[in-house]
Order: structure tokens, then C-alpha cells, then sequence
């Protein structure tokens, strides 16, 4: 087994290897911090994506979806603030002329000496930079940086600039004449196409208070250390929920929230100490109250999700600068207000990044008389990208055709798989690697009484079972 720090290489060469993931066009040599889903990959996200709408839309009382633009009106992200507020710390270094974000770069430091056996001292350093952090105090963090000697990976000097701020957004023109084209942004976030089109769902849905909005889309940051495979990309994919309520209601709502999604996180089968909450201290420009929720992922503990109470930030601006009326008529209350917002924002791309180090799996099978190992995806069956593999033992006497009797039956209600190829253990193999849960062969006895081999994923343990009951067996584990 590939120990932590090993882990995250590890996985990156699988899921190049089984068609997970790629670099983005990866024959000119990639783009940094972009990435293409494969085959096995896109399954899995949309598996994901999938199980997060259905919990966060079907399955609430009062959440509706939609599916809102990626080009927005420039002024959305004036009235947002992210023109003004979407920037980091940064720092450059003047013999690389690398630049980095200052947390970044003092907490890789904080990293290194904890690996060092120093954690009081990372753990110092780390409470130093969260307070001039939170009174955006850049001569401190300056002076923080030199006088921990923490110096440029690439140059390896402490010949840093000063502290300046960095925005991240991209921007685009829009329009076919470079001349007349007006410049626009690439959302960096999802919520906003939810907060302009908060009326127009709110009455068209007759919708009442507290009702959420519900969206999952792409969202583009410009970031500056970008790094760690899909855990911080260019070009990545939210999944958000804006839950608009009454004001002076956000602290319960908050609460709620926190608890419904580290709900849904433990659903996933994953255990509960491999998750924290992280209170904010520094709050993002919108916010009245933030956390994360991370996760131990290979490098540590990360975040995952975030839950922000949003208070009536964005509403209140977008009414402002739109000079259009957002304000919700409360029946009960009989009082017309900009609602409150608490908002669930969580990364998609993390999300797979997570389930995959919690499914990966190197296992020694050896015996006293023969070496043995397997790598095997140990995906929760409902988000693995194949559930059902098919195998005829051999590609002769007609068992191909049953096998392919049961493809035909199965493949209309879950994604199956078919091979006649190589020996049925190698089969069996390729299947534990991308994560299929089940696997079932048709043999000579399947010609006499209709039964097949089943061969679970995770326990490799093998049973006899009529055919007309493998629908119901894998239907019932991927609902
Ligand atoms: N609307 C609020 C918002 O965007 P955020 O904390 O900046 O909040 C929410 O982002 C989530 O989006 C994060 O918890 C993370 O999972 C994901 N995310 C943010 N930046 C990312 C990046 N560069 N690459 C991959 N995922 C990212």
C-alpha cells in the first residue's frame, strides 16, 4: 500500500491509466490545472452530480433547480463585489519571478515542519497568519514570511516583493468586432446566476419563504499556486445551494445547513473522523458567518465544502445597481424584505477527488505459495461508473449470447459492461480497478439451469444465483 504521501501519485497514475482522468490536451504537453475526464471519469461525475441534485432538489420539500448561464452581465459581479473583493494576498519572488498566495505559501511551510515532528511550531505560525490575515495586515504577513526564512520552492531564496492583491477572475470580450466588444468575466462562482434569478423562480415557482435554489455549473478562478490534481483547478465545477429565509433567522438556518450536509458527506460512506469543521476566520466579503467542511484527504485535511450565511449581501447590491425591486412579500408577516441567504457550495471536482482517495485501494492478496496484489476502487456501488460487468467464460457454444441476452436486459437501467476477452481472473481485475461492484460470468452450468457466477468487488467472494435476479441484486445497492 502506497503510503499518504505516495497516495495522491498514485492515484493521478491510475486514473490516467483506467481512463479517469487526463491533462487537458495532453498531446501538446497540457494545460496547467486544467483536466479532461475520461471514459470511467465523466461516469463518475455525473454519478456525483447526480447524487447531490437528487439530495439537494428531489428529495427537500422546498429546493428547486436550474441551470443558469455562464456569461452574465459584467455589472452581476460589480454589484457581487468580486471586481472589487475577489482578490488574494499575494506574493512574488524576485529571483524566480514565481508568484504565490501567502496562505498558500505559509501553510506549505506550516506542512513541512509538522512532517518535521514541529507541529507546535506549525500550529503557531498558522494562528499568526489567520490574525493578520483577518486584519488584511500585508507588511505583517511580509515580515511573517521572512522572519520564518521561508523561501521561493524554485529559487530557493527569501527575496520576496510586497504583499499585493491579485484578482482571479478571467475576463473575455463578448461581441464579433474586437472594437465594439465588451468585456465580460467568467463566473467564479455559480451562485450569482441563482441571486438574479431569484424573483423570476420565486413567483413563477410560487415559491414561499424559506425556499432554495439549487444549481450545478463550471466556474473559472484565475489561481495563482494551482496545484494537487482536480483539487485546485482553472476550470472546475460547483454544485451551490442558496436557501433564502427570513432575516434574523440565519443563525438556526446556518446551523441546519452545517448538519444536513455533514449528513449527506457521512452517506457517502465514509467515516466520520475523516471529517472536520473549520470555522473562517477571515470572512469572505459577503458573509456574517462561514465554515468548511474538510476532509483528510492524501496531503491532509483540506476543504471540501463550504457553508456561508450570505446574510442580504448579494440581493441587496443586485437590487441596488439593477434598480430593480428584490424583495420578497412575506404573507405570514405581511412585510415585503430582501430575504437572507444561507449558502452550501461545495466543489465537485474535490468531491471526486475525495471519494476516489477514500476508494483507492492497493491490496496484497499474496499467499505462502503465490504473490498477489490488486488495485481496486472501492466506490459506493450508486456512484461507481460501471455497476454491472458481464463475462462469458468463453467466447464459444452459445454462451456469448446469453451473456449478452443479460447485457440487453440490464443496460436500460444501469451502466453495464461487456467483455469475452482474456482470462476471467484478468477480467475480474480490470473491473476492481475501475470500481465496478459486481461482476457475473456465464458458464456451461448457465446453459443447464440459468444460473450465473457472481463475484463481489470488495469481499472478491463468489456465489451461484439465478439470472432473472441480478437486476434486482445491483438495483438494490444503487438506489
Ligand atoms: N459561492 C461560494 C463559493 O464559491 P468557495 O469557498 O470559494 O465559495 C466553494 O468555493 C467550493 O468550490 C470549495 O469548497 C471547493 O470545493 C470548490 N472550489 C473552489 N475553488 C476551486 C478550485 N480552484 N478548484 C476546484 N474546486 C474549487
Amino acid at each position: 500500500m502506497a503510503n499518504d504521501q505516495l497516495k495522491l501519485q498514485a492515484i493521478i497514475a491510475h486514473c490516467k491509466e483506467y481512463g479517469f482522468i487526463f491533462p487537458s490536451s495532453e498531446i501538446y504537453d497540457g494545460l496547467s490545472a486544467v483536466y479532461d475526464y475520461g471514459q470511467y471519469g465523466s461516469e463518475l461525475k455525473k454519478n456525483i452530480r447526480d447524487y447531490w441534485w437528487k439530495s439537494m432538489t428531489q428529495l427537500q420539500d422546498n429546493i428547486v433547480g436550474i441551470d443558469a448561464a455562464i456569461f452574465m452581465h459584467p455589472t452581476t459581479w460589480k454589484a457581487s463585489g468580486h471586481v472589487d473583493n475577489f482578490s488574494d494576498p499575494m506574493i512574488d519572488n524576485k529571483d524566480s519571478q514565481k508568484r504565490y498566495r501567502v496562505d498558500h505559501l505559509i501553510e506549505g511551510y506550516a506542512d513541512e515542519l509538522e512532517a518535521g515532528g514541529r507541529k507546535p511550531e506549525a500550529e503557531k505560525l498558522l494562528a499568526a497568519m489567520d490574525a493578520l490575515l483577518a486584519t488584511s495586515d500585508f507588511a505583517g504577513i511580509k515580515k511573517l514570511i521572512e522572519d520564518n526564512k521561508i523561501s521561493c520552492g524554485v529559487s530557493g531564496t527569501a527575496n520576496w516583493s510586497d504583499v499585493r492583491q491579485f484578482n482571479l477572475m478571467f475576463s473575455t470580450q463578448l461581441g464579433s468586432v474586437s472594437e465594439d466588444a465588451g468585456e465580460i468575466w467568467l463566473r467564479p462562482e455559480t451562485a450569482q446566476g441563482i441571486f438574479v434569478n431569484f424573483l423570476n423562480v420565486q413567483k413563477t415557482g410560487r415559491l414561499k419563504i424559506p425556499f432554495g435554489i439549487a444549481q450545478t455549473g463550471k466556474a473559472f478562478r484565475n489561481e495563482i499556486v494551482a496545484r494537487q490534481f482536480i483539487f485546485r483547478m482553472r476550470e472546475f465545477e460547483q454544485m451551490e445551494m442558496q436557501f433564502f429565509i427570513r432575516p434574523g433567522t440565519q443563525k438556526e438556518w446556518y446551523e441546519h445547513w452545517k448538519q444536513v450536509r455533514m449528513q449527506w458527506h457521512l452517506s457517502l460512506g465514509i467515516p466520520a473522523e475523516k471529517y472536520r469543521f473549520h470555522d473562517h476566520v477571515k470572512l469572505a466579503h459577503y458573509a456574517d458567518a462561514a465554515c468548511d467542511i474538510e476532509y483528510e484527504f492524501p496531503m491532509g485535511f483540506r476543504e471540501v465544502e463550504g457553508i456561508h450565511s450570505r446574510t442580504d449581501f448579494d440581493l441587496k447590491n443586485h437590487q441596488e445597481y439593477s434598480r430593480k425591486k428584490l424583495t420578497y412579500f412575506d404573507p405570514e408577516l405581511n412585510q415585503h424584505y430582501i430575504p437572507y441567504v444561507i449558502e452550501t457550495s461545495i466543489g465537485l471536482d474535490r468531491t471526486i477527488l475525495m471519494v476516489l482517495s477514500e476508494a483507492y485501494l492497493e491490496q496484497d492478496l499474496s499467499t505462502p505459495d503465490k504473490k498477489d496484489s490488486r488495485v481496486v476502487l472501492k466506490f459506493p456501488p450508486r456512484l461507481a461508473p460501471v455497476k454491472l460487468a458481464i463475462f462469458p467464460l468463453v467466447k464459444k457454444d452459445g454462451l456469448p449470447d446469453v451473456a449478452k441476452t443479460i447485457l440487453s436486459e440490464c443496460r436500460g437501467h444501469f451502466r453495464c459492461f461487456y467483455e469475452e476477452k482474456d482470462a476471467i481472473g484478468k477480467r475480474y481485475r480490470r473491473m476492481d480497478a475501475i470500481g465496478t461492484p459486481f461482476s457475473v460470468t456465464v458458464d456451461y452450468q448457465t446453459m443447464e439451469d440459468q444460473t450465473v457466477t457472481i463475484r463481489y468487488r470488495d469481499s472478491m467472494l463468489q456465489e451461484r444465483i439465478p439470472s432473472n435476479m441480478i437486476r434486482e441484486i445491483v438495483e438494490k445497492q444503487i438506489l
